[in-house]
């Protein structure tokens, strides 16, 4: 078996606390001491065989430049081992490749552009024969919706606007677990179709949208949404990755259905509402 070796690049991922993995202080991956010592006791002909470097940096990365340092190292590592060992030539640069709005995080074109000069610099015996990318959630996050309804509005005169879902942390886990943004927009208002993007619904105003369970982190923050009330609907984005995955079953809370969205137009169910998998 051929098995590539997790560098922890010891780099300042720019994202959450709670996604930056490549941090020195994270418990992901070796040193590079380490990683040599763990190459050099693996023997070249033997059953489990190193094949390479593996990292990755941190998730929902907002920049390229803890991205591009964690390469340099990697790849200064790849070839010093390679030196003296056939086969040790395959480099896995993780993922990270953040889901944003346009414009509002680096698309991965932009980290591959990292790549070229990185190689350049490096003799050409020295390059890795191969590279892995894994895209992770880039591939998947956006498609899937949490579609919930409205359990309860609470506005009093002293306090912001309040909006509890029937959704929460038990369907949907990241917000609660270390604080990310998942857009929310409205599906209907005061019991009738909403379409915001049409400029002739009406104003949307702040609220505090949050789920059902009995935890203080179980909220979504703060979105823009219109007037609704109890059994109208809100669709949260990004929640093709980390959110069925991640989903449990805390509080008694029974999985909710997965409805598929086929490419003409029908629905199919997925998995029924109580269903394990
Ligand atoms: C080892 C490894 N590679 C790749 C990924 C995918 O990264 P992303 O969070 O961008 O989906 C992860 C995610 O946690 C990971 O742990």
């Amino acid at each position: 078996m051929e098995v590539l070796l997790r560098l922890n690049p010891d780099v300042a991922p720019e994202t959450h606390a709670g996604l930056a993995v490549g941090r020195g202080s994270s418990k992901f991956g070796m040193t590079e001491t380490e990683l040599t010592g763990a190459v050099s006791r693996l023997p070249s002909d033997g059953p489990v065989r190193a094949r390479g470097i593996h990292l990755h940096v941190g998730s929902q990365l907002g920049a390229v430049d803890a991205w591009r340092d964690a390469l340099r190292r990697g790849l200064a590592l790849l070839a010093l081992v390679g030196a003296g060992r056939d086969g040790f030539d395959t480099f896995d640069v993780g993922g990270g490749f953040p889901v944003g709005d346009p414009g509002s995080v680096p698309p991965p074109e932009r980290f591959a552009r990292e790549i070229g000069p990185l190689l350049e610099a490096l003799p050409a015996e020295r390059r890795p024969a191969r590279l892995a990318v894994e895209p992770g959630r880039f591939l998947v996050a956006r498609s899937g919706w949490l579609v919930a309804s409205v359990l309860h509005v609470r506005a009093r005169a002293d306090a912001e606007r309040t909006i509890v879902l029937d959704a929460g942390m038990t369907e949907l886990v990241r917000p609660a677990l270390y604080g990310a943004r998942h857009a929310i927009v409205a599906l209907t208002s005061l019991g009738r179709r909403w379409d915001g993007a049409d400029g002739t619904a009406g104003a949307t105003t702040p609220a505090r949208v949050d789920g059902p369970v009995c935890e203080s982190t179980d909220t979504f923050d703060h979105h823009e949404l219109p007037e609704v009330r109890r059994g109208d609907l809100v669709a949260i984005a990004d929640a093709g990755a980390y959110a069925a995955s991640m989903a449990m079953t805390y509080n008694g809370r029974p999985r909710p259905p997965q409805v598929l969205l086929e490419p003409d137009g029908t629905l199919t169910l997925g998995r029924r509402r109580g269903a394990d998998r």
